[in-house]
C-alpha cells in the first residue's frame, strides 16, 4: 500500500520505518525542514534502539519531504501522527492534528485515503476529525464519504521498534468491517507474524499472535488514556508501598514480586524508584484529567497517582539531607539524566527536578548520562550542573552519588574502585538496581527506595526470588 505519515516525531518515524519494512511505500511529511534534510541524509533526530538498521533496510520504501505540494492523491492511507501538546487552559491542544486534517482536505482527489488517526488525542476528537474533513471536502464540492480510523499508539521509548514489530494488540477505533478489513491487510505481516525479522529485534519466544481489536472511534481514544493512566497508577502504587515498608522495615522488591507473581497483577510495572517521567505519562494523565473535568467526572486516582509522583521526585533531596545534615556546599554526582534507560529523552524526566531541588538547596551538581548529554545542553543550558565525560570522572570528590536511569553501564560500575575517589561513599540507588550487599562491603552507605539501608531483607528472601 501508499502510506503518507504525516508527523516525524517518535510515533510517527517508527510506524513510518516499521511500515516500509513490512513492505509498503511510505513518505513521511514534516514541516521542519532541517529534521527533514537530515533523514534524507540517513541521519535521525532521535536516538531509538535498532531505527537506523531498520531505516536502512527499508531503504527505497520510505522517503521525507517538507513538502506538502507532493502530496501523493494516489495514496491509500494518510496517518496523522503530529504533537499533541498541553494548550494554555491545561487541555490537548490540537492545533496540529487540525493542521493535518485541513492539509488533508486541500490535497486528496478522486479516491479518498483512508485517514488513520494516531496521535493521542481526547475522546471525541476523531468525531470532529472527521466531521471538519468532511466539511472541507464539501467546500471543494466533493461529497465522497470520509473514513477515519483511531488508531492509538503503545509503542514505548527505547523500544519502539520491539513494540511496533510484536505489539501485544493493535487498537482500531472504527464504524464498519470494511475499516477493520482495511486495517487488518495493513497490518497484516505484524498480525500474522509472517515477517523476517530485522536484524537486532528478534521475534519473542512466545507463539502469540497480536490482536486487532477493533472498537468504536471513541471507546479506542480512551483505551489510549486509560491504558496510560493504568501504568502510571500501578507504578505511583508501588512507589507509596515503597514508602510504607521503608517505614516498617520490610522490603519494597519483596513486596513487589510477591504481588506480581499471582497473574491478575503481573509483574511489571512494580518497579519502585524515583518516580516516572517522560513526554506521555504526565502530558496524557493531565490532559484525561482536563477532559474528566469537562464531563463532570474528576478521576481522583489519577490525580492522586500524579501527587505520588511529584512526592516522589523530593525523596533524593530528601534523603541526602538526612544522611549529609545539609546540601550546601556539598558535590553530588547524578548517574543518569534521561527519564529511563535508551533514549536520550529528557521531557519531565525526574533528573530535572532533582538537580532543582539540589541546587537549591546550595549543593554543587555533576551529571553524566551515556545517551542525553547533548539534549542537556542544549535545551537546559541554564541549568547549573557540571557535565562529566565518564560515569568514572563523575565520582571525583563527590560526597555522594545517585543513581537516576538505570542504564546497564551503570550496573557494572567499578564502585570499590570509583568510591575511594569521592569525599562520602555515599550511594543513593533511585532504581533499586545496584547490588546492596555489594557496595556496602565496599564501605558505601547506600539508600535505595522502600528497602533498608542494609538491603537485609532482600538477602533472606533470595531462596523465594528463583
Ligand atoms: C509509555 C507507555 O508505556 C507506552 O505504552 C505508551 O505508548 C507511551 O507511554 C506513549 O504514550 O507514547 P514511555 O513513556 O516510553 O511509554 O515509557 P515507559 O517504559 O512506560 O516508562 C515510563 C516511566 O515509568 C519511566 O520514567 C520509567 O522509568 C518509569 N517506570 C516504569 C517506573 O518507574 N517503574 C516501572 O516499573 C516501570
Amino acid at each position: 500500500m501508499k502510506v503518507i505519515i504525516i508527523g516525524c516525531g517518535y510515533v510517527g518515524l517508527s510506524t513510518g520505518i516499521v511500515l516500509a519494512y513490512i513492505g509498503h511505500e511510505v513518505t513521511l511529511i514534516d514541516r521542519d525542514e532541517e529534521k527533514i534534510a537530515k533523514l534524507r541524509a540517513g541521519e535521525l533526530p532521535i536516538y531509538e534502539h535498532g531505527l537506523q538498521e531498520v531505516l536502512r533496510a527499508s531503504a527505497g520504501r520510505i522517503s521525507f519531504t517538507d513538502d506538502w505540494d507532493s502530496f501523493d492523491t494516489n495514496a491509500d492511507a494518510v496517518v496523522i501522527a503530529v504533537g499533541t501538546p498541553i494548550g494554555e487552559g491545561g487541555g490537548v491542544d490540537l492545533t496540529y492534528v487540525r493542521a493535518a486534517v485541513k492539509e488533508i482536505g486541500a490535497r486528496v482527489n478522486g479516491n479518498l485515503p483512508v485517514i488513520l488517526l494516531k496521535s493521542t488525542v481526547p475522546p471525541g476528537t476523531g468525531r470532529e476529525m472527521r466531521a471538519l474533513l468532511q466539511q472541507k471536502l464539501a467546500e471543494r464540492g466533493m461529497k465522497s464519504k470520509v473514513t477515519l480510523i483511531s488508531n492509538p499508539e503503545f509503542l514505548r521509548e527505547g523500544q519502539a521498534l520491539f513494540d511496533s514489530f510484536y505489539p501485544d494488540r493493535i487498537v482500531a477505533g472504527i464504524d464498519s468491517h470494511e475499516e477493520e478489513a482495511f486495517l487488518t491487510a495493513l497490518y497484516q505481516p505484524v498480525l500474522l507474524q509472517d515477517f523476517i525479522p530485522p536484524h537486532g529485534i528478534p521475534r519473542p519466544g512466545n507463539d502469540r499472535l497480536p490482536a486487532l481489536f477493533a472498537t468504536d472511534l471513541t471507546s479506542a481514544e480512551l483505551i489510549k488514556y486509560a491504558a496510560n493512566a493504568f501504568l502510571a497508577v500501578k507504578i505511583s502504587f508501588i512507589n507509596e508501598f515503597a514508602n510504607l515498608a521503608e517505614s516498617v522495615g520490610a522490603d519494597i522488591t519483596a513486596v513487589a514480586r510477591g504481588i506480581g507473581l499471582d497473574q491478575r497483577i503481573g509483574p511489571q510495572f512494580l518497579q519502585a524508584g524515583i518516580g516516572w517521567g517522560g513526554s506521555c505519562f504526565g502530558k496524557d494523565m493531565r490532559a484525561i484529567l482536563h477532559a474528566g473535568k469537562r464531563h463532570q467526572s474528576e478521576l481522583p486516582i489519577v490525580r492522586a497517582a500524579l501527587e505520588v509522583n511529584q512526592t516522589q521526585r523530593e525523596l533524593v533531596a530528601k534523603k541526602l539531607q538526612a544522611k549529609l545534615n545539609s546540601l550546601a556546599g556539598r558535590t553530588i554526582g547524578l548517574l543518569g539524566l534521561a527519564f529511563k534507560p535508551g533514549t536520550d529523552d529528557l521531557r519531565d524526566a525526574p533528573s530535572l527536578d532533582i538537580i532543582r531541588q539540589l541546587v537549591g538547596g546550595g549543593a554543587r551538581v555533576k551529571v553524566y548520562d551515556p545517551a542525553a548529554m547533548e539534549r542537556l545542553a542544549c535545551e537546559h543550558s541554564t541549568l547549573d550542573v557540571e557535565c562529566c565525560p565518564t560515569a568514572e570522572s563523575l565520582f571525583e570528590g563527590c560526597d555522594a552519588v545517585v543513581l537516576v536511569t538505570e542504564w546497564e553501564e551503570f550496573l557494572h560500575l567499578p564502585y570499590a574502585e570509583l568510591g575511594e575517589r569521592m569525599r562520602e561513599k555515599l550511594l543513593v540507588d533511585g532504581r533499586n538496581v545496584l547490588d546492596q550487599k555489594m557496595l556496602t562491603d565496599a564501605g558505601f552507605t547506600v539508600c535505595s527506595v522502600g528497602r533498608s539501608d542494609t538491603g537485609g531483607g532482600r538477602e533472606w528472601l533470595g531462596a523465594v526470588y528463583k
